[in-house]
C-alpha cells in the first residue's frame, strides 16, 4: 500500500501531537510493509510569520497532490486582533474548501478506562458511541455576504453580517453520507437544526427527510439544536449518527468531548472531496503549548482514521484504536484525562505521562498487537 501524506502541523500543540500521530503511521507502515511518505508544509500562524499567508501556495499545491492531508491545529493569540480573513484560521477554512471534503466525521466514544475522567456519571457515559457528521463547507462559515463595517460613524457603519446559507444539493450530499454510515452502524440518524426559527433549517429538515426515504432500514429523528445540547449530556447513549450543519456541529462535537473526558481525545476525518483531510477536533491549545502536557490521543486516533478512510487498512486502523484502549486500561494518562482519577480511587494505578511518553506507549501496544496478528497468520 502506497500513501502520500501531507503533514501540516500548524501552531501551538499542533506539532507536538502530530509528531506522535505520524510516528504511529510510520510504525504501521514498517510493521505491515507499506510505503507511506510524509511531506511537511506550513499552515496557520507559523505560515503567516514565515510567508505572510496562512495558506501559502506551496502548502496548497502539496496538499492537492497528496493522497491524504494530516493537520495538527492552527491558531495563535498573537493574531487575535486580525480580521477573520487574515487570521491563522483562514488558512484552515481555505484548505478545507480547496480539498472539497464536505462531510466531517467526528466520533465521540466513551472509553471504559476513562469513565472517571468525565464529569458525567459512568452510568450515563457507559457504552456511548456517537458519530457526528458535520457539514463542513456551508452555513455561516462560507455564506455571503459577510463583512464588518468598523467605522460606526460611516453610513451603514457599526454593523457586521454573516450569512447562513445552504442549497438543497449541499444538504442532500452530506445526508447521504450520514445515512450510509448509519446503515453500517446502529441504524439511526439524528438530524440537528433550528427549524422552529430558521428558514435554512427548514430546508435542511425537508432535504434530510427526503434522503431518509432512500434508507428504509435507518430511523430518522429531528432534534432542535438547543435541546439537543442538553440531550447529548443527559442521554448520550440514545444517539448513533448525529447529522448537523457546520456551526452546530462545531459546537456540539466539542461538547461531546465531555463524554470522553477531554477534547484532546477526539479525532476527525473529512471525506467527500478530492483529498481527505484529517485533523483532531481540538485547537492549538496555547495555554499548554510547549509544556509536554498535550494529549496526543486525538491526533493518534485521527491517524487511525487515515488508515481506515484513505489507506483502506481497516485491521490496522482497529489495531491503533485497540492500542489506545490498552494504554488507557493500563492507567496511563496525560494531565487532561487524569482529572478525577486519583491513585487508590480506581482499580488500576494511574500514571501521569507526557505527550511523548503517551505516543511511545501506544506505539509499544500497537507493535505487540501487530506482531501477534502476523504470528497468527504465519501459523
Ligand atoms: P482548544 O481546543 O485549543 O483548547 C480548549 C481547551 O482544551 C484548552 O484548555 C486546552 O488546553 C484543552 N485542550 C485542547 N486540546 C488538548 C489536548 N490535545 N490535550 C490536552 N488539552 C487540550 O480551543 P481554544 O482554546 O478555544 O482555541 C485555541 C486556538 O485554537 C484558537 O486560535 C482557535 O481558533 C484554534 N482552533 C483550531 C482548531 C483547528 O486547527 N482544527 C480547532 C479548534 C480551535
Ligand atoms: C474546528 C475548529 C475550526 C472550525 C476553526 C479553527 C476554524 O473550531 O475544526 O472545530 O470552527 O471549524
Ligand atoms: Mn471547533
Amino acid at each position: 500500500m502506497r500513501l502520500k501524506i501531507a503533514v501540516l502541523a500548524g501552531d501551538g500543540i499542533g506539532p507536538e501531537v502530530t509528531r506522535e500521530a505520524t510516528n504511529i503511521l510510520r510504525a504501521v507502515a514498517e510493521l505491515g510493509g507499506h510505503d507511506f511518505t510524509f511531506s511537511e508544509a506550513l499552515i496557520g500562524g507559523v505560515a503567516i510569520t514565515a510567508s505572510g499567508s496562512p495558506l501559502p501556495t506551496a502548502t496548497l499545491d502539496l496538499a492537492l497532490e497528496s493522497d491524504a492531508v494530516l493537520l495538527g491545529a492552527v491558531g495563535d493569540n498573537k493574531f487575535n486582533s486580525l480580521t477573520p480573513d487574515k487570521r491563522p484560521e483562514a488558512g484552515l477554512l481555505q484548505i478545507r474548501q480547496a480539498l472539497g471534503g464536505f462531510a466531517n466525521l467526528r466520533p465521540s466514544i466513551a472509553y471504559k478506562g476513562l469513565s472517571a475522567s468525565s464529569p458525567l456519571r459512568p452510568e450515563v457515559t457507559e457504552g456511548v458511541d456517537i458519530l457526528f457528521v458535520r457539514e463542513l463547507l456551508g452555513g455561516l462559515y462560507f455564506g455571503a455576504p459577510r463583512w464588518w463595517n468598523k467605522d460606526a460613524d460611516a453610513p451603514g457603519g457599526g454593523e457586521a453580517i454573516n450569512t447562513m446559507r445552504y442549497t438543497k444539493a449541499e444538504v442532500v450530499r452530506v445526508a447521504h453520507i450520514a445515512f450510509e454510515l448509519a446503515a453500517k452502524r446502529r441504524g439511526k440518524v439524528t438530524s440537528v437544526d433550528k427549524a422552529n426559527v430558521l428558514e435554512v433549517s427548514q430546508l435542511w429538515r425537508a432535504a434530510v427527510t427526503e434522503v431518509a426515504a432512500e434508507f428504509p432500514g435507518v430511523t430518522l429523528e429531528h432534534q432542535l439544536v438547543d435541546s439537543m445540547a442538553m440531550h447529548i449530556m443527559n442521554t448520550p447513549r440514545n444517539f448513533d449518527v448525529v447529522l448537523t450543519e457546520n456551526l452546530f456541529g462545531d459546537i456540539l462535537s466539542d461538547e461531546a468531548g465531555v463524554i470522553t473526558g477531554s477534547l484532546g481525545m477526539l479525532p476527525s476525518a473529512t471525506i467527500g472531496g478530492a483529498v481527505n483531510l484529517y485533523e483532531p477536533v481540538h485547537g492549538s491549545a496555547p495555554d499548554i503549548a510547549g509544556t509536554g502536557k498535550a494529549n496526543p490521543l486525538g491526533a493518534i486516533l485521527t491517524a487511525a482514521m487515515v488508515l481506515r478512510h484513505s489507506a483502506h487498512l481497516e485491521a490496522d486502523a482497529r489495531a491503533v484504536e485497540l492500542a489506545v484502549h490498552k494504554v488507557l486500561d493500563a492507567g496511563y494518562r496525560t494531565a487532561d484525562i487524569a482529572r478525577g482519577q486519583q491513585p487508590g480511587q480506581t482499580p488500576v494505578t494511574i500514571t501521569l505521562v507526557s505527550t511523548i511518553q503517551m505516543g511511545k506507549l501506544v506505539h509499544q501496544a500497537l507493535a505487540e498487537s501487530i506482531d501477534r496478528r502476523q504470528a497468527m497468520h504465519a501459523v
